[in-house]
């Protein structure tokens, strides 16, 4: 699960790094920076879901000492859920330039929400295994 977590946020890493490329002026139509954002849109949807709905609930069922951690974790979901609603409003108002700048504030935020989640995903690693040693 560990391992699977990680693979998606790599996954939304290119996501972004594509979608980004294209608003940057690095080619391609509207019709083309829309899909590849849409993209983007579920990618992070589907694994924002599958946190909140299966591989949170199956860690705090585990160890329920970091429920706080993960529930500040979700809490960050609805503030990118938030972003990516507004950047589908610039783009299709046209308003490019500020849609880019939102998702590039949205790029930073979630890549720090990614390594937090990938630090306590490690020190659970570790909690597993100290627990299997004892
Ligand atoms: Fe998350
Ligand atoms: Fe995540």
């Amino acid at each position: 699960m560990v391992r699977k977590i990680i693979d998606e946020h790599r996954a939304l890493d290119r996501l972004f790094a594509t979608t980004l490329e294209m608003l940057g002026g690095g080619g391609g139509s509207k019709r083309q920076i829309e899909d590849a954002f849409e993209e983007l849109r579920k990618a992070m949807e589907s694994h924002l879901g599958a946190e909140e709905t299966l591989y949170f609930p199956t860690i705090w069922d585990l160890l329920p000492e970091f429920k706080d951690r993960l529930r500040a974790f979700i809490r960050a979901h609805h503030r990118f859920r938030g972003h990516v609603q507004e950047i589908a409003g610039l783009m299709e108002s046209d308003e490019m330039e500020e849609a880019t700048y939102v998702l590039e504030g949205l790029r930073l935020e979630f890549g720090r929400h990614e390594r937090g989640e990938e630090d306590a995903l490690r020190s659970l690693d570790q909690e597993i295994l100290d627990g299997e040693t004892k």
